[in-house]
């Protein structure tokens, strides 16, 4: 048996082949039909032939609807006229399924196509999307192997909140309850005091009541903790980290990046430095730009939008006001008003993909912070114990997998990025 792709070779011309897939289109005219057949790989044009199969053999294949499944044998050759420059003749087949009328196509409404994503993932604008999802989560681990950082596991199930109460998911628990995880950078700060540089590739659940086009309910988290590292030096890194990921689809997914019409230009031009701006810059650029935004306000979906539409490549935000972000980062000592934190905006208008900085290290300043978000330090016990016991400086960041995806392949919504969102309407298929 071979893939689709490998027959499409130059030396395979004229040798006998045995394919296997699904009917991606048919069209038969008087004794010939068109069968385009799909596997993982790519589509071929196959030539069913009254003449050569006999008339049984002829009615039975140039009856087969779309998403039947069969296996065929037929000599290979060129011929441009075929949808991918090949054709292969069928000369012995079997038809595993030949089924009833595929109900998804691509005119559909977009809610009966997330309805049946179960049958619309094999589209091949779907299949494009999953294949570069595959190279970036793949990516994103290999960079970090390749710099010496652990892959390790948090729980998904946790008792603690890092994000705020409000998008806290309650599971009942054997008569207790406990959250699904936000993210899992507490853990992660555990596992710095004995391999230093970690990272995890886990989900993150958020009880976001909103509906944006860049909210999951359910998302892939990237995160990575390193001991001894500052905020500058972890921008530096995820600099480096976005343009290997870029470049690992720019040099895998070609034709998945053209099949969706990525403007492959803008990808080539995702290079290192990317630009630093305070928080406190960014208001009066925002203000420039005519936005109606001033010192202390949240960056919401619609103002990242607004303020991302103006740039090519991402852009670090650092030095956000204390008051905006949660109470584990750290406070610059010399401005305890704004703390050394960065959000990575990705450019063409998507905004935040990835959240980082600085963590709090010191015992006192954990436990003051604490407090001053109205919780108990008590709740904390394990992460204060990390300042208690050799404590050094340390930071990391959170990327979100499914936003990267979305921005890479220019995606209108974040549902279209990853294989089954959960947001708050939909918790099927
Ligand atoms: O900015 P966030 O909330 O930061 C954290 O969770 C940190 N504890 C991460 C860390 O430092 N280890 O989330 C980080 C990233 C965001 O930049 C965004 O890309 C993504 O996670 N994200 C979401 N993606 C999809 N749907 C949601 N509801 C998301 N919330 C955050």
């Amino acid at each position: 048996m071979m893939s689709i792709s490998e027959a499409m070779k130059p030396e395979m011309i004229g040798k006998t082949v045995q394919l296997h897939g699904w009917v991606y289109r048919i069209r038969s005219s008087g004794k010939l039909s068109f069968i385009i057949l799909r596997d993982s790989t790519n589509i071929i044009q196959l030539l069913a032939s009254a003449d050569s199969l006999g008339s049984d053999a002829y009615r039975e294949l140039s009856s087969l609807t779309v998403e039947s499944s069969l296996e065929v044998t037929g000599t290979v050759r060129d011929d441009k006229r075929a949808v991918t420059g090949y054709e292969v003749a069928i000369k012995t087949y079997r038809i595993y399924q030949k089924n009833e009328m595929f109900p998804v196509s691509k005119d559909l409404g977009e809610e009966f196509k997330l309805d049946n994503r179960h049958l619309w993932l094999r589209s091949r604008e779907f299949t494009a999307m999953l294949k570069v999802r595959s190279t970036v989560f793949k990516a994103f681990a290999d960079f970090y192997y390749n710099e010496n950082y652990y892959q390790v596991q948090a729980p998904m199930m946790v008792a603690t909140a890092t994000e705020g109460g409000s998008t806290l998911f309650k599971v009942p628990f054997f008569g207790e309850e406990v959250n699904l995880t936000q993210s899992s950078q507490f853990y992660l700060e555990t596992f710095i005091f004995s391999l230093e540089r970690v990272f995890t590739i886990a989900p993150s659940f958020r009880a976001e009541k909103s509906r944006t086009w860049r909210h999951l309910t359910e998302y892939w988290h990237a995160e990575m903790e390193a001991a001894w590292l500052n905020n500058e030096d972890m921008m530096k890194i995820e600099e480096r980290m976005i343009e290997y990921i870029v470049e690992e689809v720019l040099r895998n997914n070609r034709p998945e990046l053209e099949l969706l019409k990525r403007d492959i230009g803008v990808l080539e031009n995702i290079k290192v430095p990317f630009e630093r701006i305070k928080y406190s810059e960014l208001i009066k650029k925002a203000q420039d730009f005519g936005m109606n935004l001033k010192y202390g306000d949240d960056l919401g979906a619609d103002e990242e939008r607004g303020i991302m539409n103006h740039f090519q490549k991402p852009v670090f935000i650092t030095d956000y006001p204390t008051s905006l972000k949660a109470f584990y980062h750290r406070q610059n000592p010399e401005n305890p008003s704004e703390i050394l934190c960065h959000d990575l905006l990705a450019p063409e208008g998507y905004g935040e993909i990835i959240g980082g900085g600085e963590r709090i290290w010191e015992y006192d300043e954990l436990v003051r912070r604490i407090k001053e978000s109205g919780m108990n330090p008590d709740d904390y016990y394990w992460y204060v114990d990390l300042r208690k016991y050799g404590s050094v400086p340390h930071s990391g960041f959170g990327l979100g997998l499914d936003r990267l995806v979305m921005w890479i392949l220019h995606l209108p919504d974040i549902k279209e990025a990853i294989p089954y969102p959960r947001t708050i309407r939909r918790t099927k298929p």
